[in-house]
């Protein structure tokens, strides 16, 4: 299940970027500032478990209300949680959320390594745009940037859809989202 996520959500958001991107995971600072930021918003997805439920995988998405365009900040699922279509509703998800927030279009970074995440990209209509040499620090990887643009049939059912939390009719930070229904899926 995908929720809003929250500043208690840190721990479990910490140990998963670590496990994920041991050479360049952010800080628990710079992750905290990202869920509490006003123009972000960030998602988990969560398994029940017998004490309550386990964090599994998160994503941000930056979007600033006005704005026609927001980016992909991150977005990980825990390694024995992959390749079962969980990233894709959680991508799915964060780009609902940038549609609800106004966004035409959305750009993001991936490592010119990393064959799975910038596949999914492709997949969910991302193209490349451009490269930037060296980005990634201190591996020395080159980013590829992306752009996934929003047709304006897409942006109409991602902003009506009701099953899509909105911020201003107060839905409370762990308001339920259905990827499968809560984005399109216009590629
Ligand atoms: C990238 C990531 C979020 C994708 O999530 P996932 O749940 O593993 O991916 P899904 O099962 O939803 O698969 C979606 C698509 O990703 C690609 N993909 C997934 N696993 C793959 C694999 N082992 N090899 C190649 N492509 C793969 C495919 O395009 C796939 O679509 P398909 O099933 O139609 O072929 C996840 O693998 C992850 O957390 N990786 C580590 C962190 C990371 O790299 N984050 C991205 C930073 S930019």
């Amino acid at each position: 299940m995908i929720r809003a996520a929250s500043r208690d959500d840190l721990d479990a958001i910490m140990l998963i970027e670590r496990r994920s991107f041991p050479t360049d995971a952010w800080s628990a600072e710079m992750m905290a500032a990202e869920l509490v930021s006003l123009h972000t918003r960030y998602l988990v997805d969560v398994e029940a478990v017998a004490d309550g439920e386990l964090v599994v995988g998160y994503g941000g998405v930056r979007a600033l209300r006005g704005s026609s365009d927001a980016d992909i900040q991150t977005i990980a699922l825990d390694a024995a949680h992959r390749g079962s279509g969980r990233g894709r509703a959680l991508l799915r998800a964060l780009l609902a959320q940038a549609a609800e927030r106004g966004a035409r279009e959305v750009f993001l970074e991936v490592r010119a390594d990393n064959p799975v995440a910038e596949g999914l990209y492709r997949a969910e209509g991302f193209v490349e745009i451009g490269r930037r040499a060296g980005y990634y620090q201190p591996d020395d990887v080159d980013a590829v940037v992306m752009r996934r643009e929003f047709s304006a049939h897409a942006e109409h059912v991602l902003r009506t859809d009701s099953r899509i939390p909105q911020e201003s009719d107060g839905s409370a930070p762990d308001a339920h989202i259905d990827p499968e229904n809560g984005s399109t899926h216009d590629a």
